[in-house]
């Protein structure tokens, strides 16, 4: 196992009800921003709990945070923080939403002129204005995370961002939430949780046996629960054990002590940038042909996985890890996801290409593991997904 420290300051309140916590979680002496999405909130009871808990409290609120949250909309955000002199915020929503209050969170005390620089030069963010979040779908891990993902559409770019100081101080899931969630949305949480896990497992053996075990404790909550949840977002047990899921996947535990991947999302992302296709979907495109084209550097902890998740125990390591690869595709295809690009889009020659000039450009030149995933391999992976 590597040497490692952990920081995980977020404090999470989970369960059915739990959203009335408002009232003594967010600050009654501080101006507070409240932030959502596109609406879902007012059609589904959750903006209504929020508010009543917070009735006491002095609340601004900007809404229309889209998916894939929009940098030219985090600007309008920004300023009314500072016209309003806002000094907490509350995130309600998604991983857009949570993401975007992220950003926000760094912007309102960047000292610089330009806050696309946070994420352009890959600034670190050691002190954020505070927040909090009300997580209303299960799936990026957002809620207990650093982490923050901005997209920008007049340069087709998605880049990440992050640091210490963008943890929430608190966050609520209440399982409940994904009663309204349409399928899609349902599907790309699981798809999307279940490769935060493989990012951070699927690579080479590293004596780091618990988190092995958690890592694959993960991945089959995530398959005995996923067609649950799709079946039923009412069945409380389901959705309380996908949303855990979720948060364990991407709140930092599991990656201490062990080498990760990420080659897979950042490539992903270029999808979304380029196609607007889901985040959970570009991962399911991705994976497969990443995991092929690395099968030498990854077939052991490959033929781990299918024998520990997917109790395949007959043949050769190297049999086994085929096997394994094809099981995660047919698992993202039983969730009702498409896994070629070819399937989303007519016009995809050339894109390996310019995937390639986009990491390059952003400084992604060594991804994976092992540092070896250049702009050229990059651009083989993509191609092998069309
Ligand atoms: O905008 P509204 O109207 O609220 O609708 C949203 C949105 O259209 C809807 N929705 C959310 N909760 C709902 C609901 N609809 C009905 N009932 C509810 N309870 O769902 C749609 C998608 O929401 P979004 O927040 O975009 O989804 P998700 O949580 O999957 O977040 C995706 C974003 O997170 C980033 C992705 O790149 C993408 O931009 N990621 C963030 C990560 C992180 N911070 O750690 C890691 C991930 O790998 C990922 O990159
Ligand atoms: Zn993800």
């Amino acid at each position: 196992m590597n040497n490692f420290e952990l920081y995980v300051p977020t404090k999470l309140v989970f369960g059915e009800g739990e959203i009335k916590k408002l009232e003594s979680l967010v600050p009654k002496d501080k101006k507070v921003l409240m932030l959502y999405g596109g609406g879902s909130i007012k059609k589904n009871g959750i903006y209504e709990q929020v508010t009543e808990a917070l009735k006491d409290h002095t609340v601004v609120e900007f809404g229309g945070i889209e998916a894939n949250p929009e940098y030219q909309t985090l600007l309008k955000a920004l300023e009314v923080i500072k016209n309003e002199n806002i000094e907490f915020m509350l995130a309600v929503g998604g991983g857009s939403v949570i993401d975007g209050t992220k950003f926000l969170s760094s912007a309102a005390l960047y000292e610089g002129d330009n806050p696309w620089d946070i994420l352009a030069k890959r600034i670190r963010t050691y002190v954020g204005l505070p927040f909090g979040t009300v997580l209303t779908l299960p799936a990026t891990g957002s809620e207990m995370n650093s982490g923050s993902v901005i997209s920008r559409k007049e340069t087709k770019e998605k880049l990440g961002m992050g640091g210490p100081g963008l943890f929430p101080q608190f966050s609520i899931c209440d399982p409940t939430v994904i009663r309204t969630l349409p399928q899609r949305q349902i599907a790309n949480g699981v798809a999307d949780a279940y490769t935060h896990v493989m990012e951070q497992y699927m690579t080479y053996p590293a004596n780091a046996f618990l988190q092995d075990r958690i890592s694959e404790g993960i991945l089959q909550t995530l398959i005995e629960i996923a067609p649950k949840v799709l079946a039923d977002p009412n069945d409380y047990v389901a959705a309380s054990n996908f949303m855990w899921s979720c948060t364990m996947a991407l709140n930092g535990y599991i990656q201490k002590g062990v080498p990760t991947d990420w080659s897979v999302h950042m490539i992903a992302h270029e999808l979304t940038a380029h196609y607007g296709i889901d985040h959970a979907r570009t991962l399911a495109i991705i994976l497969p042909s990443a995991y092929t084209k690395k099968f030498e550097q990854k077939k052991e902890k490959l033929a781990q996985y299918a024998e520990r998740v997917f109790n395949i125990t007959e043949g050769s390591v190297e049999d086994k890890a085929k096997a394994a690869i094809q099981k995660t595709e047919e698992f993202f295809q039983s969730l009702g996801i498409k896994t070629k690009l070819s399937e989303y889009t007519d016009e995809y020659q050339g894109f390996g290409a310019k995937v390639a000039e986009s990491l390059t450009a952003h400084g992604m030149t060594k991804l994976g593991e092992h540092r070896d995933i250049t702009p050229e391999v990059a651009a083989e992976i993509v191609e092998m997904a069309y």
